[in-house]
């Protein structure tokens, strides 16, 4: 199940697999993986059928952009394609919200996922948490500009 935050729980969730994603297994800094639009993101949690927390995303308005940031599966849930129904999701609820165009910085290693998703990487490798990203963007249109 995916859906977005609306619970004090389901956001420490959310912190509960950042920690263990970004910080304890890529290395990144707390001061760095939290950041000050920690209270003002739109937060995506997905839960196994036990229950267990198993992915996040989230994304922020940047303009008429929707930044999508902080996308982490749990270690044992990847391969399964939920990375894939997560940001589904959460673009799904942000067009809803009005945004029709997606940015985000990759970390190369997860350049072809994004690619899955219909998003192309555009300018140089930057440097970002001492992690390779590259910039990559997508425009949703609705099925009436057709
Ligand atoms: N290399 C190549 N292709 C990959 C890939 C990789 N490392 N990871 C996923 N894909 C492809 C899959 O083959 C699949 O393609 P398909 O739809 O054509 O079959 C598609 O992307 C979806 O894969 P999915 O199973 O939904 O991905 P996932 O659940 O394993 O999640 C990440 C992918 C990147 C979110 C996950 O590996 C992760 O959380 N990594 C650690 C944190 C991280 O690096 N986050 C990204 C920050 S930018």
């Amino acid at each position: 199940m995916f859906k977005e935050v609306t619970t004090e729980q389901e956001y420490q969730d959310v912190l509960a697999i950042r920690e263990a994603v970004f910080i304890d297994e890529q290395g990144v800094t707390r001061e760095e993986e939290f950041d000050e639009y920690e209270s003002s993101a739109h937060y995506f949690i997905g839960y196994d059928e036990d229950g267990k927390p198993m992915a996040t995303a989230r994304y922020r308005g940047v303009g008429s952009t929707a930044k999508v940031e902080r996308v982490a599966v749990m270690k044992a849930y990847r391969g399964r394609g939920i990375g894939k129904q997560l940001i589904v999701a959460l673009e799904q609820i942000a067009m809803e919200h009005g945004y029709q165009h997606f940015k985000l910085g990759a970390q190369t290693h997860a350049i072809p996922f994004y690619e899955s998703l219909g998003y192309k990487a555009y300018g140089d490798i930057f440097m970002d948490a001492g992690i390779p990203h590259r910039h990559m963007e997508k425009y949703i249109t609705t099925n009436q500009e057709k």
